[in-house]
C-alpha cells in the first residue's frame, strides 16, 4: 500500500518541519532580490523558528563591503520590505551573517569562500552543508557552478554533507539555451536532485492552494473537465511598468518573462491529473503531461496570439510614459510588453477546450487570477426571459491581491415573479485564516534547505515550456515587429487581443 507522506496540503494544517542544519550562500548578495525578497525571507523563517539552530548566511558579490556593511545593508532591506522586524531577532540572525568579496570569476575568490565556510562550519556547527542561491545575472550561473566545482565546494555524492544550487530564473533565453545550460550543468557539476530551478509563482500560498482546492475536495473535480469546463481564463495583470529593468526586459520581453514560467505553472497546476502522492516527482510528471499535450491551434501564431507594447497613459490618477520612454529601452524598441495567446491541451480531460492567457504591464491594476468558465445547464427551466440575464458559472482562484476564490452561479431574484440573476459566493484568506499569507521565497528557501523539489522546476519542465514559448517567438520572428504602442498604459492591452477571444464568441473577464 502506498504510504501517505505528511504534508500541509493534505493534512489542511501547517506541519513544522525544520532543515538540517547548513549554510546558505547568496551569490548576487548586493542585488535587489537579495535586499527585497531572499534575506527579508530568511529573517522572516528565523522569526517564525523554522530556520535550523545551526544555520548560517553568507552573502558574495564584487563590491567591497565587510560583515557589518553586509549587516546593516540588509538589516535596512528588512526593515523595508520584511513582515516582522524584531531587533532582538534580527541582533541574533545577524550574527551568523557573513560577506565574502569575490567577483565570480576568480578562484581565489572561491578559495576564500571555501575557508570561509570551513570555519563557520567549525564554529556553528553547520556540518558542510550548502545551499547555492544563485541570484547573479543569468550569464554568471554557469560560471559560478563551474568555480564552485572546480573549487571542491560542491558534494555530488549521496553520502556525506549535501550541497544544493538554486538558479534564479531566466533559465535560459530560449529552448536552445535552456537545454544547453542544463547539459552543462547536470554533465559532471550536479545531479538533478542537487538543482532547484525557482519559480516564485509556486511558493505562492494561493498557488499551492489550486492543487488543495483540487485535490482535497470531492466537489470540484467531477466538474473539472471539458465535459463541464467551457474555457478557462488565466490573466497575470500588472500595473507597474518596467521598473528600471529595461537592460533585462528589452531581450525577454512579456513572453519570456511571465508566460514561459509563471504562466505555463499556473496553466500545468490548473490542467493537471490528480498525482498519485504529494511529492516532487509524482506532481512534476503530471505537470510536464500537461506541458507536452499543449496543442497550438492553427498554424500561423497570428491567428491565436497577440502582442502588444503599452504607450503613454494614466494609472491610479498618475500620468506614465510610454514603453519607450522608459530609461534604457530603445526609442524604437519592438519588445512586447503584453502577450496573449489560446492554448489547446491535447488530452482525455481536455480537448476541445481552450485556455486563454493573457498578461501584461501597465495594464489598470495589478491582478492574477484563474477562471473557470462552465457551460450551461443542459436544459434550462426557466424560460419566457426568466434567465436572460444568467450568466455562464465561473469558479474565479484569485491569486493576489485580495487573495480568494469566488463561485458564480445563478439565484432567483426574490419576489413573486421567477427571475434570474448571477450571484457570488466569496472566500477571502484574510477573512478566512486572520493573516496574510508568507512570502513566497520564504516557502521556497525553506524547502531547498528541507531538500524538497516539489515546488521547484524539473530539467523536462523548463525545456517543455522553452518549447511552448520558442515555437510562439519563431512564428512573431516571422510577422513584421511591434511597430508602434498599440495600447495606452491603464487600458486592457490591445484592440487584437480582444479579437482574438471574440472570434471564439468570447470576451476577457472585467477584473
Ligand atoms: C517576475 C518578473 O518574475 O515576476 C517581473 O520578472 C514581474 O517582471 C514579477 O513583475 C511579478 O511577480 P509578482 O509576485 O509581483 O506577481
Amino acid at each position: 500500500m502506498a504510504v501517505a507522506q505528511a504534508n500541509p496540503l493534505r493534512a489542511g494544517l501547517r506541519v513544522e518541519r525544520t532543515p538540517e542544519p547548513c549554510v546558505v550562500v547568496i551569490f548576487g548578495a548586493t542585488g535587489d532580490l537579495t535586499r527585497r525578497k531572499l534575506v527579508p525571507a530568511l529573517y522572516s523563517l528565523a522569526h517564525e523558528r523554522q530556520l535550523p539552530p545551526n544555520f548560517a548566511l553568507v552573502g558574495v558579490a564584487r563590491r567591497d563591503w565587510s560583515d557589518d556593511e553586509f549587516r546593516r545593508e540588509m538589516r535596512a532591506g528588512v526593515e523595508r520590505f520584511g513582515r516582522n522586524m524584531h531587533p532582538a531577532i534580527w541582533e541574533s540572525f545577524e550574527r551568523h551573517t557573513y560577506y565574502c568579496q569575490s567577483s565570480f570569476d576568480d578562484p581565489d575568490g572561491y578559495a576564500r569562500l571555501k575557508e570561509r565556510l570551513a570555519s563557520i562550519d567549525r564554529e556553528r556547527g553547520t556540518g558542510g552543508n550548502r545551499v547555492f542561491y544563485l541570484a547573479t545575472g543569468p550569464e554568471n550561473f554557469l560560471e559560478i557552478t563551474r568555480n564552485l566545482s572546480e573549487g571542491g565546494l560542491i558534494n555530488r555524492a549521496d553520502t556525506g554533507p549535501w550541497t544544493r544550487v538554486v538558479i534564479e530564473k531566466p533559465f535560459g533565453h530560449d529552448l536552445v539555451s535552456a537545454q544547453r545550460l542544463n547539459r552543462s550543468l547536470l554533465s559532471h557539476m550536479l545531479r538533478e536532485r542537487q538543482v532547484f530551478r525557482i519559480d516564485h509563482y509556486l511558493g505562492k500560498e494561493t498557488v499551492q492552494n489550486i492543487l488543495a482546492l483540487r485535490f482535497a475536495n470531492v466537489i470540484f473535480e467531477p466538474v473539472w473537465n471539458g465535459t463541464y469546463v467551457e474555457h478557462v481564463q488565466i490573466t497575470v495583470a500588472e500595473s507597474v511598468g518596467v521598473e528600471g529593468r529595461a537592460g533585462y526586459y528589452e531581450g525577454a520581453g512579456a513572453i519570456r518573462d511571465m508566460v514561459q514560467n509563471h504562466m505555463m505553472q499556473l496553466l500545468a497546476l490548473v490542467a493537471m491529473e490528480p498525482p498519485t502522492h504529494f511529492d516532487a516527482d509524482a506532481v512534476r510528471d503530471e505537470k510536464i503531461k500537461v506541458l507536452r499535450s499543449v496543442e497550438f491551434p492553427g498554424r500561423s501564431v497570428g491567428e491565436w496570439t497577440a502582442r502588444g507594447q503599452y504607450g503613454p497613459g494614466t494609472i491610479a490618477g498618475a500620468s506614465v510614459p510610454a514603453y519607450r520612454q522608459e530609461t534604457g529601452v530603445a526609442p524604437d524598441s519592438g519588445t512586447e510588453t503584453y502577450v496573449s495567446l489560446k492554448l489547446l491541451l491535447n488530452n482525455w480531460r481536455w480537448a476541445g477546450t481552450p485556455f486563454y492567457l493573457r498578461h501584461g504591464k501597465r495594464l489598470p491594476k495589478r491582478i492574477t487570477e484563474v477562471a473557470i468558465a462552465f457551460k450551461k445547464v443542459p436544459h434550462m427551466l426557466f424560460r419566457d426571459g426568466a434567465a436572460s440575464n444568467l450568466e455562464q458559472n465561473v469558479l474565479a482562484l484569485r491569486i493576489q491581491p485580495d487573495e480568494g476564490i469566488s463561485i458564480r452561479f445563478g439565484a432567483k431574484v426574490p419576489g413573486a415573479n421567477v427571475r434570474l440573476r448571477s450571484v457570488n459566493m466569496d472566500f477571502l484568506y484574510g477573512v478566512a485564516f486572520g493573516a496574510d499569507p508568507a512570502d513566497a521565497y520564504e516557502r521556497l528557501l525553506l524547502d531547498a534547505m528541507l531538500g524538497d523539489q516539489t515546488l521547484f522546476i524539473r530539467r523536462d519542465e523548463v525545456e517543455q515550456a522553452w518549447s511552448i514559448v520558442s515555437h510562439v517567438m519563431d512564428g512573431w520572428g516571422k510577422l513584421l515587429p511591434i511597430s508602434s504602442p498599440n495600447y495606452a498604459s491603464g487600458t486592457w492591452g490591445p484592440e487584437e487581443s480582444d479579437d482574438l477571444i471574440r472570434r471564439d464568441g468570447r470576451a476577457w473577464r472585467r477584473l
